[in-house]
């Protein structure tokens, strides 16, 4: 007889608090020499106003719900971690700048609704492949974002510091009270889609493409003046929904930004709108999915080659028992030369059980490679991956629902390839990343053109009448 997990999953699982994590056994978390510190720390937390609001976050679920039914397309991307060095209004803007850009291109060119959440506003923990790091003979605990420890490699730096939570708090409320604006206050106005374009992509194969979308878009919205239809009386074009995500990794900080939202009397997460769990911390009886499986904002699942389908399926009983469209999103990060062997039988198990997801492919965490001594990924690699994702939705009748970026609006020498060839020999020459390569502006506009083409060729496929010789 079949064995019903989903029923002996929801008894072991038992009641959820904020706190209830902490019983669990839990992978990639710093330890602090001062619990003391911590508990200050937390305690201040927990008093300080939440950075996002839960009816935000249900926005955003609302707007997944549609990506899940093939209606949107969810465009997520920022930096791998940020960092407190690199906090200033022209970095933020430049990101902004950029994202706008691409999400331009994929509502014109593939007539599709996006979603846009940036990885920005609170990305600063990050999860390691090794405890330690040894130079020159000397080891030292592994950097793990600023909230946690220093890059500096130093003894000191390197200690975990409670007081970055409080600094990490700080500079997210900065960044969302910049990226609001910036949303509503008039800069992401359609009539603006000229200026967004940063002046070292001016010169760049992408820019000719882009002013031809952006000469669409004035056109468009030019007619639209002309009947009566304008920015003045239509919010939609002078203003746009942005969200925020990332990681939930460093439990203590979300547990103490964990309120009770007044409206629906549910718990929410309140340090971002949108939280996902990493690769490497999602065993099913584990400290990470206990804590988001009781928050009701959206939540992602990063998904790599170790995850057999079977315990996907029981992770989504944990995480959406309730098969609530635009709770989950399934972050996919096989690598080019993996994805064939492990997507298609997610995707058949997950349809199979009639789940309710949204697919996402992160096409950056499966390619990354060593070269000239950095760690770079491949452009080719990252266009071959996000083919074979949507490849593979086409042939299996599912949609593919977004992708998931690490990008900067700075220029940077971060990646190898794309339309400017950079070569593994530039890499040293404008590498700033404080963990993971990042696509630069031009690479990341790339990538948008290409993903317009393969959702415009996606809506076609579907439009055949039926009796075509699509058949
Ligand atoms: C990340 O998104 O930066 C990350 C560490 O990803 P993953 O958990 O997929 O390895
Ligand atoms: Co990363």
């Amino acid at each position: 007889m079949p064995v019903d997990h989903r029923n002996a999953d929801m008894a072991r699982a038992g009641s959820w608090s904020a706190e209830s994590w902490r019983s669990k056994p839990i992978e990639q978390a710093p330890v602090y020499p001062d619990m003391t510190a911590l508990g200050d720390v937390e305690r201040q937390l927990s008093g300080f106003p939440p950075l996002v609001f839960a009816g935000e976050a249900r926005k955003l679920k609302k707007a997944l719900a549609k990506v899940s039914a093939g209606e949107a397309f969810l465009l997520q991307g920022g930096d791998c971690a940020e960092s407190f060095a690199e906090h200033s209004a022209d970095n933020i803007r430049d990101f902004f700048r950029v994202f706008l850009q691409m999400a331009v291109v994929l509502t014109f060119a593939a007539a599709s609704p996006v979603v846009k959440v940036g990885r920005v506003a609170g990305q600063f923990a990050k999860p390691r492949t090794n405890p330690t790091e040894t130079i020159n003979g000397v080891e030292l605990p592994i950097y793990r974002g600023d909230i946690v420890n220093d890059t500096e490699f130093t003894a000191a730096g390197r200690i975990p510091d409670p007081r970055r939570q409080l600094e990490a708090y700080r500079q997210s409320a900065a960044t969302l009270n910049l990226l609001r604006a910036f949303a509503t206050g008039g800069y992401a106005n359609l009539e603006n889609a000229h200026r967004w374009m940063l002046g070292f992509v001016n010169d760049s194969p992408q820019s000719g493409r882009y002013q031809e979308v952006a000469d669409r878009i004035t056109e468009t919205l030019n007619f639209m003046r002309a009947i009566g239809l304008d920015s003045e009386a239509h919010q939609e074009l002078r203003q746009t929904d942005f969200y925020t995500s990332h990681e939930a990794l460093l439990l203590g900080y979300e547990q103490a930004l964990t309120r009770i939202d007044s409206t629906s009397g549910n718990p929410y997460a309140t340090s971002g709108h949108m939280l996902w769990v990493g690769d490497r911390t999602r065993q099913l009886d584990h400290a990470h999915i206990e804590y988001c499986r009781g928050v009701h904002n959206p939540i992602g699942l990063k998904c790599g080659p170790s995850l057999k389908a079977e315990e996907l399926l029981r992770l989504i009983d944990v995480l959406n028992p309730a098969n609530e469209a635009g709770r989950l999103t399934l972050i996919c990060r096989f690598g080019s030369e993996k994805i064939f062997d492990h997507l298609p039988a997610l995707v058949r198990a997950v349809e199979r059980e009639g789940r309710k997801v949204v697919w996402s492919c992160d096409p950056m965490h499966g390619n990354t490679i060593s070269a000239s001594g950095y760690k770079t990924r491949p452009f080719e690699r990252i266009m071959s991956e996000i083919r074979s994702f949507f490849a593979i939705h086409q042939a299996e009748g599912t949609y593919a629902g977004g992708v998931h970026l690490e990008m900067t609006g700075r220029n940077v020498t971060e990646c190898t390839g794309g339309a400017r060839q950079i070569l593994e020999t530039d890499l040293h020459d404008r590498y700033h990343t404080h963990c993971d390569p990042r696509l630069n502006a031009e690479q990341a506009i790339e990538v948008a053109f290409l993903v317009s083409e393969l959702l415009k060729a996606d809506r076609v496929g579907k439009a055949q009448p039926v009796g075509s010789a699509a058949e």
